[in-house]
């Protein structure tokens, strides 16, 4: 168990290491529950050293075996060791090594951090502070250094050895059972990058051939027989390492590149050196297996850290604060790269969908922190939205206000400048102001500022003078901590939109001109005036989310429905629809309230109309504009006193409104769209199978008969796991008979691969009817499912938790009484799934009085109870914390 002693850590506290580590010489013998790991450490003084340091080495459950200081064994008044610390009050000042003998047991490590089994796997995750439950080391970002690892084994059970980079040497240890391998890493990497595992695997091997002329081997490693599902992770591996050298010029570094797929991981992957580990969901595809949309995130997960193997190990992070330096930025980079090798549009709005829905919900509610926080109690807790998602958006920002090629000036700068080193985001954002000679101070408080800004756009077009005047206010809500803020950059692509629809020129009567059709808002409150405005125009305001913010403009709802039209930038004709959309739903979520009938949109289902109807726009995009803002978004915009059952009704009650409105349509959609031939993951087959899909969904959403059936159809017809699982997640929603037959089916087809029960598992959690709970108990038992496994955690329960909003948010509670018992029986075992879990209950403050003193209640029970890890501590703290 870790301490909360030096908690907690604050990023104004930050100083240098008192010594660094030059090289890391690592054995471990693996054994199921008894592993020794000898490390040898060449420590020595950084910098001056005036007064002679400690050496403090972090530990986290460890057993000191034996201790050697050049070579000679330390005497016990000499150190201090305890499971969490090992002291050497008085450390020669010079360098010297260090040999430290431990010894850990994987199969006892449920916390997957640091060694574990993942079923007969042997595997480490040591970001990011797993290394110290290795051996003790000063295990902090900022310390790099160069690893040999030789790892040993019984060849039966793990004939394949793995570490960070080269494979030097390996072979038999005589008279013995057991083999060894030795691998060395040869750029200096901090402790959280380290990696190693063993195993009985299966391998894919391919190559590629570096912009330089360097081959490079490629080896995905997986459960044996599961070969064949790795074919797109590879392909998808090999387009991503090109697209790093034509979009940034970054080229692959080692020889060799390896990712193995383990069943048994906290997270979806991990960018270690040379040796990515990924969760098996990441990797294993193929068509009867896994949707298009699975596809889609092995993709953007493979690249994602591929990616990092610059923004993240080249140029590291020089402490936690700076998570975001290598994770927001490598979420822009894998979106980029989605961008390009798909639809630039429809992953826009798919971005900035995930946005709204993870991010700007975290931001309005306790849990809400600044990109880069200033302050935690637990490092775990942060790898959130805010740091990722958000933090992508602030580098797309530095773009969109420097221009395309300055941006890539200074990503070259930022490359050349810090290559090798731990960096922070001023040294970042520095590189930034330093190719274009801008001041990007302001542009900081991005980084410190919690909570999502909230602009007020108010146009007005003066006939007489031909003139169009914008007013631009800006607020920022108080986040914890931050009770007022102060006025942020705010880069705002914006179009004037003449009545034939085409971009008006944009001309201030200033005489500034607007560069790359972009107004930069910089103080709370700002008018521009625009002049020579032939005509009276419609504003497009943010064009392509150019700042994440939450932007009210006073356009009517015609001028809604003619940007929906007419809009030059595809992401505001999706925001158009979506605009009015969230009116109608927030309107209607009063309504079903106060026991008022609804109001009706035709002119939002017009628009819809036209949309399908357009032959011009892709097949992803319509099927994007016919979806509905999802329950939690809309419920973050209504705010507070939210009752989940009316949010429901309302949303409910439009999807089948659209449904029975756009029938004819809809059907002639599904029929038209049907595919012949073989399946195909690419992004234009998965378009149209999605539009397809969404039709079926509206279609379903009437509860008619006729449609019924054709999704039931579809189900026992579909030759790929895209189609079936799109026919009964729409069946999954009605209460018809035809729901528990390929339900029953579902599991006797697939009941062998788990990651396929895992979207059993999560239909049968999603369903919005008041039996769900007693089920998704029920299937806690069910023989394929198991607590110690986050994937099935995660299928089940998160999913319950998240997107089950109605159920879970049940006015008697059950809900949030289930993820208490869930959350505390997890705690001991893996307290970081459990704190994620616990996140769930976080926005209870925007629930009407009934549910929300029944979150809070629960809420309670958690933080009352013995003996929480650090990592649920921490979240139901922070959860329940007045300010
Ligand atoms: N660094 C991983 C990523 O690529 C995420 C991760 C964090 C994985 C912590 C495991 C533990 O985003
Ligand atoms: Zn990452």
């Amino acid at each position: 168990m870790r301490t909360e002693e030096a908690r907690p850590v604050r990023l104004k506290d930050y100083r240098p290491p008192d010594w660094l580590v030059e090289t890391v010489e690592l054995d471990v013998s693996l054994d199921s529950t008894a592993t020794p790991v000898r490390a040898a450490l060449t420590l020595r003084p950084n910098g001056s050293g005036a007064a002679p340091a400690p050496l403090v080495l972090d530990g986290d459950a460890l057993n000191l075996r034996a201790l050697k200081l050049d070579g000679a064994a330390l005497p016990p008044e000499q150190f201090v060791a305890t499971p969490d610390r090992l002291t050497i009050a008085q450390p020669p000042q010079r360098r010297f090594r260090l040999e430290i003998e431990t010894v850990v047991d994987p199969s006892a490590n449920t916390q997957l951090s640091g060694l574990y089994r993942s079923g007969a796997i042997y595997c480490t995750q040591c970001e990011a502070e797993g290394f110290r439950r290795i051996t003790y080391f000063p295990d902090r970002p900022d310390v790099m250094a160069v690893y040999t690892t030789r790892i040993e084994a019984e060849k039966a059970e793990a004939p394949v050895l793995l570490a960070n980079g080269n494979l030097v040497r390996s072979g038999d240890v005589p008279g013995t059972t057991r083999h060894f391998a030795v691998w060395h890493d040869p750029f200096p990497k901090p402790s959280y990058l380290f990696a190693l595992v063993g195993g009985n695997l299966a391998c894919v091997e391919d190559r590629f051939r570096t912009m330089s002329g360097r081959e490079v081997t490629l080896r995905i490693y997986v459960e044996q027989g599961k070969e064949r599902r790795c074919l797109y992770a590879m392909d998808a591996l090999k387009r991503a390492m090109r697209w790093d050298e034509t979009a940034f010029g970054r080229e692959y570094d080692l020889d060799i590149f390896m990712i193995v797929a383990v069943s048994d991981f906290n997270m979806g992957a991990m960018e270690n050196k040379g040796l990515n580990i990924f969760n098996d969901k990441y990797i294993l595809a193929s068509s009867e297996t896994a949707t298009d949309t699975d596809f889609e995130r092995i993709e953007a997960v493979v690249a994602h850290e591929y990616f990092h193997n610059w923004t993240g190990n080249r140029i590291t992070c020089r402490d936690w604060f700076q998570l975001c330096l290598k994770e927001g930025l490598t979420v822009f980079r894998d979106q980029e790269f989605s961008a390009d090798q798909r639809s630039r549009a429809v992953e826009r709005i798919g971005d900035v969908r995930g946005l709204r829905t993870h991010q700007f919900v975290e931001d309005a509610g306790p849990l809400a922190h600044p990109v880069r926080p200033a302050v935690y109690h637990e490092i775990n807790n942060f790898y959130t939205a805010t740091v990722y998602e958000k933090g992508a958006e602030l580098v797309r920002m530095l773009r969109v206000l420097l221009g395309a090629e300055n941006f890539r000036k200074g990503m070259d700068l930022y490359f050349s400048r810090h290559d090798g080193q731990a960096a922070t985001v001023e040294q970042f954002v520095q590189c930034f102001a330093d190719v274009s000679s801008t001041d990007l101070t302001q542009f900081m408080l991005w980084y410190s500022q919690a909570g999502t800004p909230e602009v007020v756009a108010t146009g007005s077009y003066d006939a007489r003078a031909k003139s169009y005047r914008l007013e631009l206010a800006q607020s920022i809500p108080p986040t914890p901590g931050q009770p007022s803020k102060q006025p942020m950059v705010v880069p705002l692509a914006v179009s004037l939109v003449g009545r034939e629809g085409r971009d008006l020129p944009l001309k201030l009567d200033d005489g500034r001109t607007v560069e790359r059709g972009v107004l930069t808002l910089t103080k709370s409150v700002e008018t521009f005036v625009f002049a020579d405005v032939a005509e009276q125009p419609v504003a497009s305001l943010n064009r392509g989310f150019s700042a994440p913010i939450k932007l009210s403009a006073n356009l009517s709802a015609d001028d809604l429905r003619f940007l929906a039209a007419h809009d030059a930038d595809p992401f505001n004709r999706w925001q158009a629809l979506q605009t009015l959309a969230t009116r109608l739903l927030l309107d209607n979520t009063a309504a079903s309230r106060a026991s008022r009938p609804a109001r009706h949109d035709p002119g939002l289902l017009d628009a819809l109309g036209a949309t399908l109807a357009d032959g011009a726009l892709e097949p992803a995009f319509v099927a994007l504009a016919l979806t509905l803002p999802g329950e939690a978004e809309i419920a973050r915009e209504i705010g507070h006193d939210v009752d989940p059952d009316a949010v429901f009704a309302a949303r409910a009650a439009l999807r089948a409104a659209v449904g029975e409105y756009l029938a004819g349509p809809l059907f002639d959609h599904y029929r038209r769209l049907s595919e012949s031939g073989p399946y195909r993951p690419d992004a234009a087959s998965a378009g149209r199978r999605m539009l397809r899909n969404t039709c079926l969904d509206l279609l379903v959403a009437t509860q008619q008969p006729e449609a019924i059936s054709l999704a039931a159809r579809q189900y026992q017809a579909a030759d790929n796991m895209t189609d079936r699982m799109a026919a009964l997640s729409a069946l999954s929603l009605c209460d018809v008979p035809e729901r528990a037959a390929a339900l029953d089916d579902f599991y006797a087809r697939y009941a062998d691969d788990p990651l396929i029960v895992d979207k059993w598992l999560t239909l049968q959690a999603t369903v919005p009817e008041p039996a769900t709970l007693d089920r998704v108990r029920a299937l806690t038992s069910h023989r394929a499912f198991s607590f110690a496994n986050p994937n099935r955690v995660r299928a089940l329960i998160h999913a319950f938790a998240l997107a089950n909003q109605k159920e879970f948010n049940r006015a008697d509670g059950a809900g949030y009484d289930f993820i208490v018992e869930t959350v505390l029986a997890l705690d001991p075992k893996n307290p970081q799934l459990a704190a994620r879990l616990v996140s769930a209950l976080k926005n209870w403050r925007m629930l009407e009085p009934v549910r929300r003193e029944r979150a809070e209640a629960a809420l309670r029970r958690v933080a009352t109870a013995p003996s929480l890890s650090p990592d649920v501590g921490d979240i139901v703290r922070r959860a329940l914390a007045k300010d």
